[in-house]
């Protein structure tokens, strides 16, 4: 692949250029070094650079911080995290499962003023009524039956952090009223107790529900929608941003290949990138990242073929024949699906597959170019 590494192995390259006098530090940086360091080094100036540099490779053209995407539509997205994580408003995330609604949510809290205090997150959905008040508020010592210690709820320990309500269009009316009623007052009482505690809270929920609709139908409280919906995130699903799939296919591989103990997986070949290129991905990057892990599992080389990859990927709906197609069309998916089968069958090798389909091997690459990243 073209863009190692992200750039990051030159960037500290440059960086790591020791250099004690101050001529060769300004010839070095005019030769291209981002930094330069002096011996005696210490290790706090050291931090401070890595820091730096650090923060500088979190905002590349990649992406923010763990969150990867090079298509305009993502870049939009790191520009609404960036402005949501220097204000104190509440945020939406919204996005089809898979799509980094809780990575988005962690992004916000860890660049916003409140990073060193709690990120606490509430499972909505997983929140039964009857223990709703006691995960939320928590209770004193002898409130009820079995309770012999004092607990603090949820959103006590949120205080002065951030309280994610993930799956939030899934709440009972019951957590709807409790949560608006702290929202408004910015205070808890503890099953049991008699004051009142104030809470600092910043709030961001997230679903992959269409909140919208439900607040239109009466299924969800519009007051509560409102004070919820301040700064609304999208977060459009991978098929609509195929151009995302090469850099985070890379990210995966850096973050995965560890797992592999006895060899380096560190790429993926052309023909395997097409075959991700052109799936539809209905888990979103959830199930990219598991073709990824199932991928490097399964690399008999240090680069991924498209036999290493899920059978079921090799079935896309784009490369079913449709019922009433154009001809031109329907050929087209005959040819892509023959092409697939048979890079599957040899393991990705496109000498062979072309003597298999009877085709020269240049007329096969220019076959797989012009594929490539159709849908
Ligand atoms: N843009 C991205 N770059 C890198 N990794 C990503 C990106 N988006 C999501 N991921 C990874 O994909 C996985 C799923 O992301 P996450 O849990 O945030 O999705 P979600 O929208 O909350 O899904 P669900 O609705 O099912 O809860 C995680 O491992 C996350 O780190
Ligand atoms: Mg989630």
């Amino acid at each position: 692949m073209a863009k190692e590494n992200f750039g990051i192995k030159k960037l500290y390259a440059c960086n790591y250029f020791f250099n004690p006098g101050y001529k060769k530090a300004v010839e070095s940086i005019k030769l291209g070094a981002s930094d330069y360091l002096e011996k005696p080094l210490s290790s706090e100036h050291l931090a401070e650079i890595v820091r730096k540099y650090k923060k500088k490779i979190l905002n590349t053209e990649y992406g923010f911080d763990e969150t990867i995407g090079t298509s305009n539509l993502m870049q939009e997205v790191f520009g609404a995290i960036k402005k949501a994580a220097v204000s104190e408003s509440n945020v939406l995330i919204t996005g089809e499962s898979g799509t980094g609604k809780e990575l988005v949510a962690r992004a916000i809290h860890k660049w916003s003023p409140r990073k060193e205090k709690a990120f606490v997150i509430i499972n909505c959905g997983a929140i039964p009524d009857t223990l709703l008040e006691s995960e939320l508020f928590g209770f004193e010592k002898g409130a009820f039956t079995g309770a012999n210690y004092t607990k603090k709820g949820l959103l006590e320990f949120a205080d002065e952090g951030t309280v994610f309500f993930d799956e939030i269009g899934d709440v009972s009316t019951l957590f709807q009223v409790k949560i608006l009623r702290v929202l408004q007052e910015g205070e808890v009482m503890r099953i049991g107790g008699s004051k009142h505690i104030k809470v600092n809270l910043r709030v961001i929920s997230a679903t992959n529900r269409d909140l919208e609709t439900a607040r239109r139908r009466g299924l969800f409280r519009e007051d509560l929608f409102y004070r919820l919906n301040v700064i609304h995130i999208h977060l459009p699903p991978l098929r609509d941003r195929k151009e995302d799939i090469p850099a985070i296919v890379r990210h995966f591989l850096e973050k995965h290949s560890v797992k592999r103990k006895d060899m380096l997986i560190k790429d993926i070949s052309d023909e395997a990138m097409s075959i991700l290129m052109s799936y539809d991905y209905p888990g979103n990057i959830r199930e990219l990242e598991n073709i990824i892990e199932h991928a490097i599992s399964f690399a008999g080389g240090p680069i991924i073929i498209p036999s290493n990859l899920p059978v079921n990927l090799l079935k896309t709906p784009s490369q079913k024949i449709n019922p009433s197609p154009k001809l031109k069309e329907a050929l087209k998916n005959v040819e892509k699906e023959l092409i697939w089968a048979a890079l599957q069958r040899t393991g990705g090798n496109i000498s062979k597959a072309a003597i298999e389909l009877g085709v020269h091997r240049q007329h096969l690459q220019r076959k797989l170019k012009s594929l490539k990243y159709e849908t």
